[in-house]
């Protein structure tokens, strides 16, 4: 545990924290899912409790733990259950970072039954999930909001985009192609571009320390002297 001056920087604060993958069903025993495995959001999770804030974490399908006392986690599988539950706690809550690699599409048609296979070719038709992250810049009020980027290219590029037409306070963005970054990976390589487009490079680090450097930069913007 750190012992500087920001050990306590989150206390009195409640955060909102979204981690892992979702999944989306076909029929009862097969879905569409993707490689997030929670690893960076359970440790923003961990990072803003032991900073002294009040943590809560909607998290998709992974095997990742928490022991920390200040962390009340709330299990879901779909995007739209993610959707639910993230508006559940948005009033509530200072500071949202979704770290969540949310499915941008659900099979149309969920069969009830397992669906036999038949001669030829299977088409799925898929449609559009809620963008989840969208809707809470559409409708915020006091909160701080945090969007990830997870790019193969040109991340920078992509995740000005996404803060700009999410409405967000910040993005974190980083290139899964990068040796030691993204997924199921215990390190990170990440740029954090705030509001006014600032943007400040995270070294390979450990997602640990990656979340400690994020909660440096958004409690710096959120006193708003930039
Ligand atoms: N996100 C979300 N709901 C979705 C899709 C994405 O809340 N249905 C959020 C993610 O949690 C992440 C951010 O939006 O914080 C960016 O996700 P990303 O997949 O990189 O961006 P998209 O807008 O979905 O664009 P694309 O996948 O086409 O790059
Ligand atoms: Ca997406």
């Amino acid at each position: 545990h750190q012992q500087d001056h920001t050990s306590h920087s989150l206390e009195g604060k409640t955060v909102l924290v979204s981690a892992g993958p979702t999944r989306e069903k076909v029929d009862p025993i097969r879905f569409f899912t993707n490689r997030s495995s929670g690893k960076m959001g359970f440790a923003i999770a961990e990072a803003a409790a032991d900073l002294g804030a009040t943590v809560n974490l909607v998290t998709g399908p992974t095997n990742q733990t928490i022991t920390h006392p200040n962390i009340n986690r709330i299990d879901v599988e779909s995007a739209e259950e993610m959707y639910e539950a993230i508006h559940r706690y948005y009033e509530n809550s200072d500071i949202v970072i979704k770290a969540a690699a949310v499915a941008d599409y659900r099979p149309k048609q969920v069969h009830e039954q397992k669906m036999k296979k038949q001669e030829g070719d299977l088409l799925l038709e898929l449609e559009r999930t809620k963008d989840i992250l969208k809707s809470l810049g559409e409708k915020k009020t006091h909160q701080f909001l945090v969007g990830f980027a997870a790019e193969t290219s040109d991340p920078i590029e992509y995740g000005l985009g996404k803060l700009r037409k999410k409405n967000l306070d910040a993005i974190v963005v980083n290139n899964v192609t990068a040796e030691g970054a993204g997924f199921g990976n215990d390190t990170n390589i990440v740029t954090y571009i705030n509001k006014d487009e600032k943007q400040i490079p995270v070294e390979l680090s450990s997602k640990k320390e990656v979340a400690n450097k994020l909660f440096q930069f958004i409690v710096h913007d959120m006193k708003g002297d930039r």
